[in-house]
């Protein structure tokens, strides 16, 4: 991938325009039929749409700060205009009902909410959330609220942001003034999303806002989320009887880069560090040992400052369900810790010819089936949502007005057939919500990136379902896979 480094999980350079196996996986013979009530829906966040960032009293987010960093964000971009959906979320609604989708992740800017970190609770940005999931019920639509999609108040850097333990306390003065708002119309909630990416971005590489570059911040900041999660969940479930509350977690599958023993154990650390530290206290588990022990070594010392006795019965056992964030895997190969490699491993990319998105991820729907059956083997009982899944695709309107995003509808059918295979073979899935609706502002990456189902058009703000976006809608509607080529004519 070119300029920033984004995710771990891209160590190879891109090789663009690989072909997808479209023909192969059209030409399987599954006619698959998810079950009743499953959730068809995509995601966004505020910060990546809404634009708007001084209307109704909000308060500055870290985003604002990060983004007027130079070289901060690939093209100079940020958030103050995106897709402009805080003005437009009428339009929004129209298009998610006209896509026929029976769900919308969205989230809740925090800034608007207590645009100054804590006290003053701004009355005008929950009215705009109550009027967005009002539309969103009328059409019959189900909201998912996700808390936390990064865009912390500015003002909670005073205690270092995420790093601080202060943060806790103002995140759920957050859940308590959304859940006391919203909690007789909403039934899902996430109250963070992608605790890892958090910390790694934001606090240890510093490619996110806020921008510190701190191994131990990052500990804290992670555990901090968690925590915050932990205590979000109590605050919405005293106040919404029967609401599901999950955290979103980016979970990328660990391979090892071949079967030499170090490698396999390369693997097995990364995914310490990435899923398990995450999955194993929110699920229950406590912190893993092996990724604690990493954690020491690497810092020099204990993590009890950071980590205090009693912590992770404050973050267990409060998971109605898991939110399941999946882009692509990582492939592993033991390595020497040095100044720039706190842990003995290193993402080494898969070898030889593979499909991969426009960004250079690699397209791995198996490693999607195999997690979600990890996640019903490890962790049984609990319930799983596709929070995110999507890739890059640079695909615009042609002269036909309409945009042939092939290769989307190739990664969306192999990925939906994957989960469809988890759910036969047993998982407990319960929705997929595409990553994303609009093609958005992607952090780091700026504008470049595009995700989304439906194109945008930054100059003039026209959208455009891309034909992804036609064959999302029609299996939305019928609850069923193509058992052949996937059918792109409009909807409607
Ligand atoms: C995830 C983020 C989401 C978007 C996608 C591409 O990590 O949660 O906001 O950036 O990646």
């Amino acid at each position: 991938m070119s300029g920033t480094p984004r995710r771990p999980a891209e160590a190879d350079p891109p090789r663009p325009n690989a072909a997808p196996d479209t023909a192969e996986a059209a030409s399987r013979p599954v006619l698959t039929t998810f079950p009743p009530g499953f959730l068809w829906g995509a995601a966004t966040s505020a910060y990546q749409i809404e634009g708007s960032l001084h209307a109704d009293g909000r308060g500055r987010s870290v985003w604002e700060t990060f983004t007027a960093r130079p070289g901060a964000v690939e093209g100079g971009g940020d958030g103050s205009r995106a897709c402009d959906s805080y003005r437009q979320w009428s339009r929004d609604v129209d298009l998610i009902a006209q896509l026929g989708l029976t769900a919308y992740r969205f989230s809740v800017s925090w800034a608007r909410i207590l645009p100054t970190g804590q006290g003053r609770v701004e009355r005008r940005g929950l009215d705009h959330y109550e009027r967005f999931v009002d539309a969103l019920l009328d059409r019959g639509v189900t909201p998912v609220l996700t808390l936390n999609h990064w865009d912390m108040p500015e003002a909670l850097m005073a205690d270092g942001g995420w790093a601080g333990r202060s943060s806790v306390d103002a995140f759920t003065e957050f859940a308590v003034a959304v859940a006391d708002r919203l909690g007789d119309r909403v039934g899902w909630w996430i109250t963070q999303n992608e605790p890892w990416i958090i910390a790694l971005l934001g606090y240890q590489l510093g490619l996110h806002a806020p921008g510190v570059r701190d191994l131990r911040a990052s500990v804290a900041a992670g555990h901090h989320v968690l925590l915050g999660h932990g205590a979000g969940a109590d605050a919405i479930h005293e106040r919404v009887p029967g609401a599901k509350v999950g955290c979103a977690l980016s979970l990328f599958p660990c391979d090892p880069a071949t079967d030499d023993p170090r490698d396999r154990a390369a693997a097995w650390g990364s995914d310490g560090y990435v899923n398990r530290w995450y999955l194993d206290p929110l699920l229950g588990a406590g912190y893993p040992a092996d990724m604690w022990q990493h954690y020491e070594r690497a810092l020099g010392g204990g993590l009890d400052d950071i980590i205090r006795p009693g912590d992770a019965a404050l973050i267990g056992g409060r998971s109605d369900f898991l939110g399941v964030n999946y882009y692509t895997r990582r492939v592993m190969a033991a390595a020497e810790t040095g100044p720039d490699r706190p842990f003995p491993w290193r993402v080494v990319g898969p070898s030889g010819d593979t499909v991969r998105t426009d960004e250079g991820w690699e397209v791995v729907p198996d490693s999607l089936r195999d997690l979600l059956l990890r996640l019903h083997r490890d962790y049984p009982g609990v319930p799983l949502m596709i929070t995110e899944n999507g890739g890059v695709y640079g695909d615009a309107p042609t002269h036909d007005g309409r945009v042939h995003d092939q290769r989307r509808i190739a990664f969306l059918l192999g990925h939906l057939r994957a989960v469809a295979e988890a759910i036969d073979a047993g998982a407990d899935v319960v929705g997929y919500l595409h990553w994303s609706l609009l093609d958005n502002f992607e952090w780091a990456l700026g504008y470049r990136p595009r995700f989304g189902l439906v194109h945008v058009d930054y100059a003039s703000g026209r959208l455009t379902v891309k034909d992804s976006g036609h064959v999302y809608a029609r299996i939305a509607a019928t609850g069923q896979l193509p058992a052949a080529g996937p059918a792109v004519a409009p909807f409607g």
